[in-house]
């Protein structure tokens, strides 16, 4: 079967979705992304690489939901499922080969959908962060989001991707094994304009490379911003907070917010604040710093929660961000083609609920590494647009680096 009409047929309908899917899988972009991977193995071969399909659990409404595990050589385990095509855990040995789940997440659906908000692991879309006063303007044109966030709109609204259950098959290129995920978006979605297919491609080798490779077209002009919004936590969930793992974010500027969380619309510089990542610290060293962008967003204990302005500028091969645990050995970098990255420390994590194997998560628990186009760029002329014109191509690559001690 072609990826064509497997899209389609994933997508299980006819007409407009078809089309749609036609353009998604038009022209060697993907293909040539698989191969491009630069992570093929230096002898040739790619032993113990592989990928499992099984349940996960059901929906409340009886509906199947999927889990797909790639492994690697390495002992690493990533496992996606297809409720929200997201990362429901990472498998990582340590430096003394002790293995740990350093992505927060739940162990069945129920829980993923009483906690929607904490949008552990996710696919966020149609917008990822926030839409200032949930409305924007295109061709003249104001669009009416639903706002789930004070006044604004997060994460693309009351039910965004991470509450869909999404169509998957199987990868494995020789080199990778992965999943494909698709899911078709209907014109009007929460609010926002065009029928929309979306593919989401996750995939794993024995660099310890999570490649996550995203493309959508839209048969209308629309905007988007996708996201994937996993917490890690290097020393393992529920493991305590992560204000003692180091920090490296290659920005020189940051978009700097108002009290809702919106954009100013100014770039700052992170020189001299507690944003300056560009030399590694604590995460923790200047969590506390008596800072108006700081109370901004975490008025009461303090937390990082901004986006920062990439100096790798969409970059692949320039790395954007990296966070090492000293403890465990186990450090992460991320690479993108994304001019922005949200890093947020879980402000909002109380330690009410329990996640996977009763793992407590509390406040500073994790922190995601959001590879985004900046919040609110919709209503922002001076930001790098978010907008997708009709029968374009949108795509986006971000890498996860697991780097063993
Ligand atoms: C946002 C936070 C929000 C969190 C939701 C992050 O991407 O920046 O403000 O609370 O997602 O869990």
């Amino acid at each position: 079967m072609t990826h064509e009409s497997r899209l389609a047929r994933g997508l299980g309908l006819g007409g407009s979705a078809t089309v749609l899917a036609a353009l998604l899988v038009a022209g060697p972009a993907l293909a040539a992304n698989d191969n491009s991977s630069g992570s093929s193995d230096s002898s040739g071969q790619a032993p113990h690489l592989a990928v499992t399909e099984s349940d996960f659990d059901k929906t409340p409404q009886g509906q199947q939901i999927e889990r797909y595990q790639l492994t690697n050589r390495n002992g690493m385990s990533v496992d996606i499922i297809t409720f929200g095509a997201r990362v429901q855990a990472i498998h990582m040995p340590d430096k003394n080969g002790k293995d740990a789940d350093i992505a927060l997440g739940f162990d069945n659906v129920k829980d993923y959908i009483d906690h929607q908000s904490t949008y552990f692991g996710a696919t966020i879309g149609r917008y990822g962060n926030r839409i200032a006063n949930g409305k924007f303007k295109l061709d003249g044109k104001t669009y009416n989001l639903p706002k789930n966030n004070g006044p604004n709109t997060l994460h693309g609204g009351t039910k965004g991707f991470d509450q869909m259950i999404w169509a998957a098959s199987p990868i494995d290129t020789g080199n990778t094994v992965g999943v494909e995920l698709t899911h078709f978006s209907p014109d009007g979605t929460m609010g926002f304009p065009g029928n929309l297919a979306v593919t989401v491609r996750y995939t794993l080798d024995n660099d310890n490379d999570l490649r996550i490779h995203y493309s959508a077209v839209s048969d209308k002009d629309t905007v988007i911003n996708l996201t994937n919004h996993t917490y890690f936590n290097l020393a393992g969930a529920g493991s305590g907070t992560v204000l003692n793992q180091v920090a490296m974010i290659n920005a020189d500027q940051f978009t700097p917010i108002d009290k809702t969380l919106i954009p100013t619309g100014q770039l700052k510089s992170v020189s001299g604040t507690p944003l300056d990542f560009t030399t590694p610290k604590p995460i923790g060293q200047d969590i506390h710093a008596d800072n108006q962008q700081l109370k901004y967003a975490e008025p009461k204990q303090g937390g990082y929660d901004f986006n920062w302005v990439l100096n790798s500028d969409g970059n692949l091969n320039k790395l954007a961000v990296r966070v090492s645990d000293p403890k465990s050995g186990r450090t992460v970098e991320m690479y993108t083609t994304e001019p922005g990255v949200q890093f947020y420390t879980s402000n909002f994590l109380d330690g009410s609920f329990k996640g996977t194997n009763g793992n407590t998560l509390g406040h500073w628990g994790g922190f995601t590494l959001e590879a985004q186009h900046y919040p609110d760029s919709p209503n922002q002329s001076n930001f790098p647009s978010t907008e997708l014109k009709a029968g374009q191509k949108y795509t986006q690559t971000t890498v996860y680096k697991f780097l063993p001690e």
